[in-house]
């Protein structure tokens, strides 16, 4: 069989692959050829720098009963070892989150992501979201067909401003949004962070507005300016913040381990939704996850992974400075993983990125973080992948590509 355009759910249907896979799968074939591409593009680890004796000494050290129940299936909510240590763990960034009932472990928090698109949109529900924004959260919510409500990011996050006139003008239309999404503290793409007052505006207007905030926090513990930011979370008095954060950034991504603290009815409903998506999360890695917090491996390799990647940054921007044209315009990231690159408007750089793959560096086009696709001046870089020769390449290429485009 050939055309399966039958068979398709309307969802089925949907799902096409993204500009990012076929670009990683043309890199792939060329990386084949014997190719070199500096990859710019994902939020991928520091690979020297996983915490590979650590997890190694935890797993031979485990005792049978751990193995036992390892190797078991684990309840849809996650191990109670691991929600005890992320309720710890989370208290030291003010949250309180009772690890029976207020928290879900997730594969990887993406999951959450689908897990709550699944419990609150339906078709025509207005959803917030910052403009620009994580492109796997705009997918996760497009498969519910939601009505996406955009409000800019500026150099402090989300504008309050805007985001009140916004609230009001879909008032004036009787819509109340029911979700507002954020990623405050070292924004994907942007690595903005939203200021503390805005942070409190915020949740004034999800009283005012009625509405629950979903708070997606996996950069901020990657801090080059002091302590991570404080969540939303901490500062909620009513139960509207769904805080979900996840193990990709700080220990590793291929453990896939995240997590949601919620009000206990969302994530009870989250842990039926898990109960149909994949039962529960793989016990291996619940284990190594709360050894790793227990025994202070990951408050460690978050100070390793500060240092790392701040001076990679640093590297990266040095780069830039040298190589990239003077039209572009860029900002000193505070945290996180990312530089967000303006072009002048008129360059496509989603049009430029077979070309620079082609040229041996890949980045990901910044129309990916919009809904509107007509904005194609902008690219996000990633620094925390590449290694440190790779990243002056990387730029070097990029950079002589750019100033063709002025
Ligand atoms: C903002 C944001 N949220 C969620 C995720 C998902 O991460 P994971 O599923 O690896 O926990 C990512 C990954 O890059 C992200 O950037």
């Amino acid at each position: 069989m050939s055309d399966f355009n039958r068979f398709y759910s309307r969802l089925g249907e949907s799902l096409k692959p993204g500009v990012i896979t076929q670009v990683v799968l043309a890199a792939f074939d060329l990386i084949k050829q014997g190719k070199k591409i500096v990859s710019l593009t994902g939020g991928s680890y520091d690979p020297p720098s996983f915490a590979i004796e650590e997890i190694k000494t935890i797993v031979s050290e485990a005792p049978v009963e751990a193995w036992q129940e390892m190797l078991q299936y684990g309840s849809n909510v996650g191990s109670g070892q691991l929600r005890a240590q992320l309720s710890r763990f989370m208290a030291e960034a003010e949250i309180e989150a009772d690890p029976e009932g207020e928290i879900i472990v997730m594969t990887g928090s993406q999951q959450a992501l689908d897990l709550i698109s699944r419990l609150l949109i339906d078709s025509g529900d207005v959803i917030v979201v910052g403009s620009p924004t994580y492109l796997q959260a705009l997918a996760a919510f497009r498969q519910f067909e939601p009505e996406f409500s955009l409000v800019p990011i500026d150099e402090d996050g989300m504008n309050m401003d805007a985001l009140e006139e916004e609230l009001k003008r879909l008032a004036s239309e009787g819509k109340t949004p029911k979700l507002l999404y954020t990623v405050p503290s070292f924004q994907n793409p942007t690595s903005t962070v939203l200021t503390d007052d805005r942070r409190l505006r915020m949740l004034e207007l999800a009283e005012e507005f009625d509405f629950l905030i979903l708070e997606d926090n996996p950069y901020g513990y990657i801090s080059y300016m002091g302590p991570m930011p404080k969540p939303i979370k901490a500062s909620d008095k009513s139960g509207r913040v769904m805080y979900m954060s996840t193990f990709s950034k700080i220990v590793s991504p291929g453990l896939r381990i995240g997590w949601v603290a919620g009000p206990k009815e969302l994530v009870t409903k989250m842990a039926v939704a898990k109960g149909t998506v994949d039962i529960c999360t793989d016990g291996m890695s619940q284990y190594v996850a709360a050894e790793l917090l227990r025994r202070g491996v990951v408050e460690k390799q978050i100070q390793k992974m500060i240092d790392i990647y701040r001076r990679k940054r640093d590297l990266m921007l040095e780069a830039m400075e040298t190589s990239f044209p003077e039209e572009a315009e860029w900002s000193e990231p505070k945290g996180g993983l990312f530089l967000w690159v303006k072009m002048p408007e008129g360059v496509d750089t989603s049009e430029l990125l077979m070309e620079a793959v082609n040229s041996g560096v890949a980045y990901i086009p910044g129309s990916n973080f919009y809904t509107d696709p007509s904005i194609t001046n902008y690219i996000r870089l990633n620094y925390s992948f590449p290694s440190e020769d790779d990243i002056v390449e990387g730029i070097r290429i990029l950079g002589d590509l750019l100033k063709k485009q002025i």
